[in-house]
């Protein structure tokens, strides 16, 4: 289990997340979902220690999350990737073998089984050797859904695997969210777009700098839990 205990974050003074708490369990996949600004992506970038926390703390299986790092994977938001910088398909998802190898050995050919078996699962191994800056946007996020795959983590992270891709593409990672679903893990997604998905999920967390609701569908996804995290543009959900 992941516990989250009060977290907040702050940059340069202004509070971004406050006073968070929730658990996840393994084999659920829980989404969070808020308005552009809400914190989301600060508070997946604090669980991962990528950003440090303003107060509370974050534990798996009991002990301090960020001195089990190597347990976590993690899909950034689109927006947040340097897509020039010039390495291929295959290599990016490689990075993800690396803690599993000495330092500047070849990879194992174990590793390279993994790597191929997690470019198959998302329909990218013909264009292992692209460099991605030449994938379009929904083969990059496949890409990056590879990458952490191969990672063989307990934990998963994504920031809005969904942005940017086409219906398939959709229907593709949700199978892959499901899989790891099913083999126990923890998984959280900051999701977009509910109107069509929100039955892909087993748990909700709202929120807008605070957590705001913590449920199920019904539980989260009420007229009076929309308004108080979106204002007026509740229009956008209800009628999922
Ligand atoms: N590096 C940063 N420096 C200063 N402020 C930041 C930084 N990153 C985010 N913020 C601010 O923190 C708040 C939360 O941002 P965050 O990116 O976590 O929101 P989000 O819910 O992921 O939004 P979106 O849906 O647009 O991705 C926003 O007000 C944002 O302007
Ligand atoms: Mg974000």
């Amino acid at each position: 289990m992941l516990e989250v205990q009060q977290v907040a974050v702050n940059y340069r003074g202004i509070v971004a997340v406050e006073n968070i708490s929730f658990c996840l369990t393994s084999g659920q996949i829980v989404g969070i979902i808020g308005p552009n600004g809400a914190g989301k992506s600060s508070l997946i970038k604090s669980i991962l220690g990528l950003i440090p926390l303003a107060q509370g703390k974050i534990t798996y299986r009991s002990q301090a999350l960020s001195k089990q790092l190597d347990q976590v994977a993690y899909i950034p938001q689109r927006a947040q990737i340097d897509w020039d910088y010039p390495i291929t398909v295959e290599k990016v998802v490689m990075m993800a073998r690396i803690r599993h190898r000495p330092l500047f050995r070849p990879p194992s050919r174990q590793s390279k089984e993994i790597v191929k078996n997690a470019l198959e699962r998302v329909g990218m191994w013909d264009l292992r050797d692209r460099p991605i800056g030449q994938l379009s946007g929904g083969q990059q996020q496949r890409v990056f859904l590879a990458q952490a795959l191969a990672q063989e983590a307990e934990l998963f992270l994504f920031d809005e695997p969904f942005s940017g891709v086409d219906k398939k593409t959709e229907r593709m990672i949700f199978n892959v969210l499901d899989d790891l679903k099913k083999q126990g893990k923890i998984l959280l997604v900051v999701g977009h777009e509910l109107k069509e998905t929100s039955r892909e999920y087993d748990r909700f967390l709202l929120i807008n700098k605070k957590l705001i609701a913590n449920g199920s569908r019904s539980e989260v996804i009420t007229p009076e839990n929309l308004q108080k995290a979106y204002g007026d543009n509740v229009i956008l959900l209800t009628n999922s």
